[in-house]
């Protein structure tokens, strides 16, 4: 019997692929703390960690049984998988179930942004609402706009197939263009970098993070945008200078924001809350009830598969199975 950490509860259907092991579950609700983790790994077999958890090559150093970090969540930056592949530990993640979540908040952030859906609802039960007025709350219209994404993977590209029935032009860009077929189907066209930011009314961000792409939207790269556009992030919160948009908000330099992640999570760049042109998520790109259930599973059967000696169907860092 194998002992597993899970740093917080999770959905049953993931615990219930585990019941034959020692579970060990954090049940505080709140994160572990550092030190916990570091506690709790002193016996683990395996991890079940999310992606607040820093694993780092400290706490992995502190772990002298483990043989796999199952991370519930697509996003792996929060592991250090390189002191992990030195250590033969194996690196999974939960990308493919959570796609058509992530871009249906994607959707709800901008849609929210642009219709001002949220500054409509204070204004609701504020008791302010008199009656239909021709210049209430006036936003942008989505139709014969243009959408710009950074980053088209599964992700982007859901995202973009939503932009299809929304009647938006879109814009694409990452390092690896799509094969044309994609861009056929799609009916996005591949710009530069520099180039999609400036023709973007809506720029949508859905690249993984690591350090070449720290602060990608720099101030230099708000200038470029249209005064008239949004900025959407459900990605990774460190890929904007977070201080910079506060600025170009507050100057309304841009039209806004919506935001469901951020750079010193959970901790807001100050003057963020105040603006009225930003919507703000607390990190739920992935927060459907099944989408979460299927998130679980799969980190708690990567563990099953790596315990039991087999291949997981997605490991960050295959060349620690492919070295036995
Ligand atoms: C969420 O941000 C994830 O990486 O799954
Ligand atoms: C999510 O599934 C992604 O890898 O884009």
């Amino acid at each position: 019997m194998a002992t597993i950490f899970i740093t917080r509860e999770i959905p049953e259907s993931g615990l219930k692929l585990l019941e034959k092991h020692k579970l060990i579950v954090n049940p505080a609700p709140r994160p572990v703390t550092r030190q916990e983790l570091v506690e709790g790994l002193k016996e683990a077999d395996a991890l079940l960690c999310m992606l607040v958890d820093k694993v780092d090559r400290e706490v992995i150093e502190s772990a002298p049984r483990l043989k796999i970090v199952a991370n519930m969540a697509v996003g792996v930056d929060n592991i250090d998988i390189e002191a992990c592949t030195e250590r033969g530990i194996v690196v999974t993640n939960t990308p493919g179930v959570l796609t058509e979540a992530t871009a249906d908040l994607t959707w709800a952030l901008l849609l929210a942004v642009a219709r001002r859906v949220v500054e409509g609802d204070r204004y609701v039960r504020e008791g302010k609402f008199n009656g239909w007025a021709p210049l209430l709350l006036v936003g942008a219209d989505l139709h014969g706009k243009t959408l710009g994404i950074i980053g088209m993977g599964r992700i982007g590209q859901a995202v973009a197939r939503r932009a299809l029935g929304f009647g938006m032009n879109i814009v694409y860009y990452q390092r690896r263009r799509l094969p044309l077929h994609s861009e056929q189907e799609l009916k996005a066209t591949y710009l530069p970098l520099d180039d999609v930011i400036r023709e973007a009314d809506f720029l949508t961000l859905h690249l993984p993070y690591y350090p070449e792409v720290h602060h990608l939207i720099n101030r230099e790269r708000l200038n470029l945008m249209k005064p008239t556009a949004y900025l959407i992030n459900t990605a990774r919160g460190a890929h904007i200078d977070e201080q910079a948009l506060v600025e170009h908000l507050r100057a309304r330099k841009i039209a806004g924001a919506a935001l469901d992640v951020y750079e010193r999570e959970p901790h807001l760049t100050p003057g963020l809350a105040e603006l009225d042109n930003v919507v703000l998520a607390p990190h739920t790109g992935s927060a459907s009830a099944s989408t979460r259930s299927l998130m679980a599973e799969m980190a708690a059967l990567s563990i099953v598969q790596v315990l039991g000696g087999e291949k997981p169907e997605h490991v960050v860092n295959p060349e620690v199975l492919g070295r036995e």
